[in-house]
């Protein structure tokens, strides 16, 4: 039974449909909600959630025809295309899943039910594999399904791999779900060499893989534990164009309906007859790749999954050209591509003229160096001494010439050589690090560029605009077109980005057109043209193109407010330090301005404040800033300040804020002065002889300059309190110290009255506060024993009485002081082994304490 790939697809979506299946539409190439994958490989990988348990869908049950792309990245078959009948840059994957819903017994019944009665395979072509432990899928099989068990093969893991590598085990990655799988095989027939999965002779052609089927039931993590999903659950995957082989009764998959169309498309455009040339396979299977990642997004670059685009193009191209190819033919095989795709083209239908057009410039592009680069190649794989392409030329042919080292690698292999892989590695890693010296940008411009051409200006009002690319310029010349990952110059015929002038520095922002996008890093004036300077980083513009200009807004906004603010400042310097001041120069950018001035002293403190307190009010007043067009003599009756030695045109614009300011100027400003905000000179300077330059902020810059410096001040404070702290508390520290070593001291005056130990002493200038710490270490030395110390400090009395524990029976210390204090004018008391007490005759205090010692003696 024939049947064509689009009925193919359409019958098993409809297989699946009627058993309960929702059918969904093929995700993106681009996978949105994995940045580990390159592509989309598998039908399971936009369902990756579902199987984790991480998002609910309205269903269970699923299918899908899912375009996939193996090149580049983890699964790379770009190199085996060509080469062998079954490998493909483009595939689309049939599948069946199962969120949670069924599992084994159905995933097997529903697969054979759809070959062997939809299909109508002969069930003795078919073989099937399981998992080396999987008894139970062996069981559904053999007993429900009736699959002789000799053809019911068990795989186990590899030997000396690890556990699970097995080619029955499935992985999405390295982490994700997985689980055992069980394949289903085709015998093609004896007159085809190979031997049944399992067997030495595996990897012939005869046995063919057609359908997997996977009991997703663990999710692998990184440290390969394997955690059991919420639910198990089936994922299942047929490739599209094998099962198409078998039903249109052919062997390789390029003699299927698809692949005989884009031959015979290819064969046609190029202008060759041979249609089982390998080249022309290359061609289909390329075309396939290339629009589709086109279609979901994908543009040609320098880097990333764009330049897998990149590379796959070129090697299109290459064999093309191989034979015998004249101009671009590459971007023509859309058309033949979307009338074969049935259902699954419909979307590059919609896109078909933006596909041909990015193709197009692609082919131009590369079309430029490839017979140059293809010359080099030839001569150097004929000097080659032994089979290996060295490292530099390959690296020289991918630099100046375009070519991808898979490319030169293509080429070289045909020829019997292979390529040195690693020094090519190193030659880039080597041009890395040159370009990393050299700085990103700046000497790619050419300033001899001559444009022919006037750009109308129209950023005064607006930051965005629409034009068109009158002229592109790369690397000095003029050209139509330019792709991803260059650097240029576009000139648009109208542009809303200002052009440095008059100290204002140029506008950045973005160009993007259809089929591309141009980071615009810088912009000047080329004559009377307005020169977009910057870099393609996506897909491709061409001369005529219509462009949306985008200026970076937020940078403009902080552009003219400093703008403004220089009006202002001149002004204010010259209220302040005299009507000398003349500009000798500014530059306005975004982050600050800076005025260079004639005069001849440094300013002082006091001038610097009053012209930023001048500025400041200017901005309070909020003067609506006014521009008019009027000719220059209007213009100086007016008084407008003009910068002496400056050609003016007869028309001249003329801006004023209030009545304090009036300048020519072409530049772009606030609307009105309060937009400002705030104005903060940072830095005031010579820079030559009697001349000054200010630098200063606005706005947020200068809000953030004065959070700055209040950080700073409030760090500068905490750290002066905190060294205090640690000041006092080392005064206090020695303080003690020498308490306790004048206490030490006083040992020596020590007398025994009645067999007691009695101190009595007066100590001059000793802080009040220390006494009682001496009395501590006083008694501690005693052991036993009585102290009276008296000491004057600041003409006030203190004193203070410890006793022992041991005497406390017959003296209190409270008692103590007290009969000392009132000689001295004052009164004390306290516990009984410690008690202080003031006084404010200081005269006394000798007698006071000398008498001490009748006292005490009538006690002990
Ligand atoms: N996800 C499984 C595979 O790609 C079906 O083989």
């Amino acid at each position: 039974m024939y049947m064509s790939t689009d009925e193919v697809r359409n019958s098993f979506l409809k297989f699946f449909e009627a058993k309960g299946h929702q059918i969904v539409e093929s995700s993106s190439l681009v996978p949105h909600n994995d940045p580990t994958l390159l592509f989309t490989n598998a039908g399971m990988n936009q369902f990756k959630d579902c199987f984790l348990g991480l998002e609910k869908r309205a269903y269970t049950r699923a299918t899908t025809a899912q375009r996939c792309v193996r090149a580049g990245g983890k699964h790379n078959d770009l190199e085996n295309v060509g080469f062998t009948a079954r490998h493909h840059t483009f595939f689309e994957m049939l599948g069946n899943f199962s969120f949670g819903d069924y599992f084994k017994e159905d995933a097997i019944k529903f697969a054979w039910e759809f070959l062997t009665q939809v299909l109508k395979l002969p069930q003795e072509r078919l073989l099937v594999t399981i998992y080396q432990t999987d008894d139970e899928a062996f069981d559904i099989w053999n007993k429900q399904v009736g699959v002789p068990a000799d053809r019911i093969v068990r795989i186990g893991d590899k030997p000396g791999g690890k556990p699970y590598e097995s080619d029955n085990f499935w992985q999405m990655g390295d982490t994700g779900p997985c689980g055992p799988c069980s394949e289903i095989f085709y015998d093609h027939g004896e007159h085809i060499w190979g031997g049944r999965p399992g067997t030495p002779e595996e990897d012939g052609d005869r046995f063919i893989e057609i359908w997997n089927n996977v009991f997703m039931q663990f999710n692998r993590h990184a440290d390969g534990t394997m955690e059991p999903l919420p639910k198990p659950s089936v994922d299942t995957g047929m490739g599209i164009e094998r099962i198409s082989a078998i039903m249109q009764g052919v062997h390789s998959n390029y003699e299927i309906d698809v692949f005989q169309t884009l031959i015979k498309a290819a064969a046609d455009v190029i202008g060759y007859e041979d249609l089982s040339n390998q080249s022309l396979r290359v061609v289909a299977d390329h075309i396939r790749s290339c629009a589709f990642l086109i279609v979901d997004g994908v543009m040609p670059s320098n880097e990333g999954r764009g330049y897998v685009l990149r590379r796959i193009i070129r090697r299109a191209v290459r064999h093309g050209n191989k034979l015998g190819a004249k101009g671009t033919f590459f971007h023509k095989l859309v058309g033949p591509l979307i009338d074969i795709m049935g259902s699954a083209g419909k979307e590059l239908k919609k896109q078909q003229a933006i596909v041909e057009k990015v193709l197009r410039i692609e082919e131009e592009n590369f079309g430029r160096t490839l017979d140059r680069g293809m010359a080099i190649l030839n001569e150097a794989l004929e000097a080659v001494e032994g089979d290996v392409l060295d490292g530099e030329t390959v690296f020289k042919l991918y630099d100046t010439y375009g070519f991808p080292a898979d490319l030169t690698n293509d080429v070289a292999r045909e020829k019997g050589y292979s390529i040195d892989a690693d020094g090519f590695e190193q030659a880039m890693e080597a041009q890395r690090q040159r370009a990393r010296e050299a700085g990103q940008f700046g000497t790619d411009y050419n300033s001899s560029i001559k444009v022919d051409a006037d750009t109308e200006f129209c950023g005064y009002t607006a930051t965005q605009g629409e034009s068109t690319i009158s002229a592109l310029f790369f690397d000095g010349e003029e050209i139509d077109s330019l792709s991803a990952g260059h650097k240029a110059i576009i000139v648009l015929e109208e542009t809303p980005f200002y052009a440095e002038s008059g100290g204002q520095c140029g506008d950045t922002g973005v160009l993007k057109t259809e089929s591309g996008v141009f980071q615009v890093n810088d912009t000047q004036k080329l004559g009377n043209a307005i020169a977009h300077y910057g870099e393609l980083i996506q897909g491709v513009v061409a001369k005529g193109d219509a462009v949306k200009a985008e200026v970076d807004a937020e940078r403009r906004q902080a552009i003219s407010l400093n703008h403004s603010a220089t009006h202002l400042l001149h002004e204010a310097l010259r209220i302040v330090l005299g009507e000398h001041v003349a500009q000798k120069g500014s530059l306005v950018r975004a982050e600050a301005l800076r005025f260079d001035f004639s005069h001849l002293e440094a300013m002082t403190e006091e001038e610097i404040k009053r012209v930023e307190r001048l500025v400041n009010q200017q901005i309070r007043r909020n003067h609506h800033i006014q521009t008019e067009i009027m000719d220059i003599e209007a213009a100086k009756a007016k008084g407008a300040m003009a910068l002496f030695g400056e050609k003016y045109d007869d028309q001249v614009r003329v801006l004023s804020m209030g009545d304090f300011s009036t300048e020519l100027c072409g530049g772009i400003h606030a609307s009105n002065t309060g937009d400002i905000g705030l104005f903060k000179i940072i830095s005031e300077a010579g820079i030559a002889a009697g001349i000054r330059r200010i630098e200063a902020v606005t706005g947020e810059a200068a809000l953030d300059l004065i959070e700055e410096q209040q950080e700073k001040y409030q760090e500068k404070l905490g750290e002066a309190a905190s060294k205090a702290k640690s000041l006092e508390k080392e005064i206090q520290v020695l303080k003690e110290k020498l308490a306790a070593q004048a206490g030490a001291s006083l040992i020596d005056q020590v007398k025994d009255i009645s067999g007691v130990k009695v101190l009595v002493a007066q100590l001059d200038g000793a802080e009040n506060k220390a006494l009682r710490g001496m009395v501590d270490e006083l008694k501690n030395q005693l052991g036993s024993g009585i102290i009276m110390l008296g000491n004057v400090a600041d003409g006030k009395v203190g004193l203070i009485a410890g006793v022992t524990k041991d005497l406390t029976g017959k003296v209190k210390a409270g008692e103590l002081v007290n009969m000392v204090a009132v000689q001295v004018g004052g009164k004390g008391g306290g516990r009984p082994d410690m008690a202080q007490a003031g006084g404010s005759d200081a005269s006394a205090l000798p007698a006071a304490l000398a008498s001490t010692e009748a006292w005490l003696q009538e006690r002990l």
